[in-house]
């Protein structure tokens, strides 16, 4: 018997206990918008916040309530509350990750409770960009490519994740293929690069010291005196000695027995041609890139018939008679 009342006393301390201390059990109900109004400041809000679901994020504590300042009282670590219901950033995960996603900084980019961007976002790209990286590192160079100078970050990168390198949404040049013609990577022959999707070995992508995004300066006249540094994009790759040398067997294929005919073209002091008088630096439907039309007189373009052989190729030009080559035994054109 007098276990029995034991144990009953010893019940109701408990629960005397547990009415002071945990005062949810005795009270109706413990409203955070009681004290917490105006939560909601942008036009729109988070679901589960604008259904006052409080406790979903934060621990209902106690009336002694913060507990701690500064604590903010998440119903799990800060740095995992979002993906908490947002599971399909992780069960759609791609290899690469932008840093503060994968660090689950994702308030660095959205408002938690509400904000006047879509998606909860603290500012609209590019500001939102501009936040962490330097803004000139974007938009201060001579020319801007158009896409970033309209500030369509989101165009090309990913914000969360992605399946390569830079957050790009697609890779090498299917990016820039989503926006450009075609053409700059079709035809019989394709330049290198372009063959293995590298446009960006020769175009800097969001902005350029030089004219057309160019990684080096591609000259605009299509004649001009010879040097070796006439044509700082194209020997970033070639050798000038493809020019340079007049009497070659080996540094270019564009020759009649040992007598080099890119020097013959290109390799003058006063009116040296252009290699893109004749070479397309993308594509093109004839051999070796040749273009088939070269610009001529006003809108006059000028056609260039070119046919490759094993040993060398022949050229007409417009209304000029056809001139061959072979590398093996010179041919006499005349
Ligand atoms: C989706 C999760 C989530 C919900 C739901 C939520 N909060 Fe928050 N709340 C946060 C986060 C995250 C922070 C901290 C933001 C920071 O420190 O950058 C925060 C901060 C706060 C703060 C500190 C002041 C401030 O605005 O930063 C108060 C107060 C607060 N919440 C109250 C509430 C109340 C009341 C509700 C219900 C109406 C609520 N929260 C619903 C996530 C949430
Ligand atoms: C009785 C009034 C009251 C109620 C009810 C109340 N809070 Fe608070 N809350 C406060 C006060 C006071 C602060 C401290 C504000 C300050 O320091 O600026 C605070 C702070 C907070 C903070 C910020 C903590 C921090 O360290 O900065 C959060 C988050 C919060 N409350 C969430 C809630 C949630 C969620 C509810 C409902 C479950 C709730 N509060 C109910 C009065 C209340
Ligand atoms: C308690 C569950 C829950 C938590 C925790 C939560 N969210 Fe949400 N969130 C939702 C729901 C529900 C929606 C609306 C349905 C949807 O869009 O999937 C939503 C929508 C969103 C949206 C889309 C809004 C829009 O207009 O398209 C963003 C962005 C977002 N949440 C960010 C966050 C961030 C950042 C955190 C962490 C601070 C977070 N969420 C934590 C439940 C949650
Ligand atoms: C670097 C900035 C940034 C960070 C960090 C970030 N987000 Fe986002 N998030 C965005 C942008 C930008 C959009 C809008 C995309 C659009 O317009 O299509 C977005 C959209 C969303 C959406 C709604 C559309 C969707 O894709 O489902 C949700 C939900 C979301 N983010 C959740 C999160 C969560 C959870 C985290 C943290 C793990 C996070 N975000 C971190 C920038 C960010
Ligand atoms: C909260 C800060 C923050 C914001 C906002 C932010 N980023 Fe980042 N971003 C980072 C950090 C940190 C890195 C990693 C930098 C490093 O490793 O040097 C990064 C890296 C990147 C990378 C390179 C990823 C890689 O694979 O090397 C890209 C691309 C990028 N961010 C694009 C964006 C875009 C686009 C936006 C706007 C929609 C944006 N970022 C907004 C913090 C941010
Ligand atoms: C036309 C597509 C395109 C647009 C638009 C674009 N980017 Fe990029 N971004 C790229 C590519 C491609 C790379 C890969 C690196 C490279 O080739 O230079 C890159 C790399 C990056 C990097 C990592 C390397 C670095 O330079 O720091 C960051 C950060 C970045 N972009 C941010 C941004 C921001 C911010 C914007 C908007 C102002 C933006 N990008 C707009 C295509 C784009
Ligand atoms: C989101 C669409 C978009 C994507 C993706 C894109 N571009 Fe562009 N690009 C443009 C627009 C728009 C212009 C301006 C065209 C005009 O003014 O006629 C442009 C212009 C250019 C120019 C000419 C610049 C000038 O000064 O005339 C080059 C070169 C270029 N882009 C290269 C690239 C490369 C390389 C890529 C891939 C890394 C790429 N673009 C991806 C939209 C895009
Ligand atoms: C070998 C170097 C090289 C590569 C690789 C390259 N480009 Fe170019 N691109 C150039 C040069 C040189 C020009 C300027 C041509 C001129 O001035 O006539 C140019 C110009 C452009 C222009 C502007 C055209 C105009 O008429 O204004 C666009 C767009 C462009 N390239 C897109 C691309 C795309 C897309 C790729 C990848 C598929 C690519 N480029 C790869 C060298 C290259
Ligand atoms: C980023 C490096 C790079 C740059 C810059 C570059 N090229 Fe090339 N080029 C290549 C590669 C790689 C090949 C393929 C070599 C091979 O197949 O052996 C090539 C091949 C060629 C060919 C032969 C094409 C064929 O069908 O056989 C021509 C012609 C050519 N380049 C002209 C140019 C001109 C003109 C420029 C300047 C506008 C230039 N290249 C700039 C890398 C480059
Ligand atoms: C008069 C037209 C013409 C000019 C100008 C010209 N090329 Fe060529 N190039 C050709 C022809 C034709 C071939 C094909 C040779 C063969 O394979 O039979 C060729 C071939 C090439 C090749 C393939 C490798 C080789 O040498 O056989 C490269 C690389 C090249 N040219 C680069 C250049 C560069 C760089 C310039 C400017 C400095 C230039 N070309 C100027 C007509 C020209």
């Amino acid at each position: 018997m007098r276990r029995f009342w034991g144990r009953l006393a010893a019940a109701g301390a408990l629960l005397t206990i547990s009415l002071v201390l945990v005062p949810g059990l005795a009270r109706a109900e413990f409203k955070c918008s009681s004290c917490h109004r105006g939560l909601i400041t942008g036009s729109v809000a988070h679901p589960p916040v604008a259904a006052g679901e409080c406790t979903h994020c934060h621990r209902q504590l106690s009336d002694a309530h913060p507990l701690e300042k500064g604590s903010m009282g998440f119903v799990v670590p800060r740095e995992k509350l979002c993906l908490h219901c947002h599971t399909k950033l992780l069960t759609d995960s791609k290899p690469f990750f932008h840093k503060p996603v994968a660090e689950g900084k994702c308030t660095g980019c959205h408002n938690h409770h509400s904000s006047d961007y879509k998606a909860l976002l603290k500012d609209a790209p590019p500001n939102l960009c501009f936040r962490c990286h330097d803004q000139t590192k974007f938009t201060g160079a001579a020319f801007t490519h158009k896409p970033v100078a309209e500030g369509k970050c989101l165009a090309c990168h990913e914000p969360h994740q992605a399946t390569g390198r830079y957050l790009l949404r697609k890779p090498g040049s299917e990016l820039c293929l989503m926006c450009h013609d075609k053409k700059y990577a079709t035809g019989k022959s394709i330049h290198g690069p372009i063959k293995t999707g590298e446009c960006t070995k020769c175009h800097l992508v969001h902005g350029s010291p030089n004219r057309k995004l160019l990684k080096a300066e591609m000259p605009t006249e299509l004649y001009r005196p010879f040097t070796p540094d006439a044509f700082p994009l194209c020997f970033y790759c070639h050798n000038p000695d493809l020019v340079s040398e007049v009497k070659t067997t080996k540094t270019t294929g564009f020759r009649n027995g040992d007598r080099n005919l890119h020097a013959v073209h290109v390799n003058k002091p006063g009116k040296g041609r252009s290699c893109l008088l004749c070479h397309n630096p993308h594509a093109s439907s004839q051999d070796r890139l040749i273009y088939t039309h070269a610009p001529g007189f006003g809108s006059w373009q000028i056609p260039i018939r070119y046919t490759k052989t094993d040993t060398g190729g022949q050229c007409s030009v417009g209304c000029h008679k056809t001139y061959r080559y072979d590398r093996g035994k010179a041919l006499d054109n005349n």
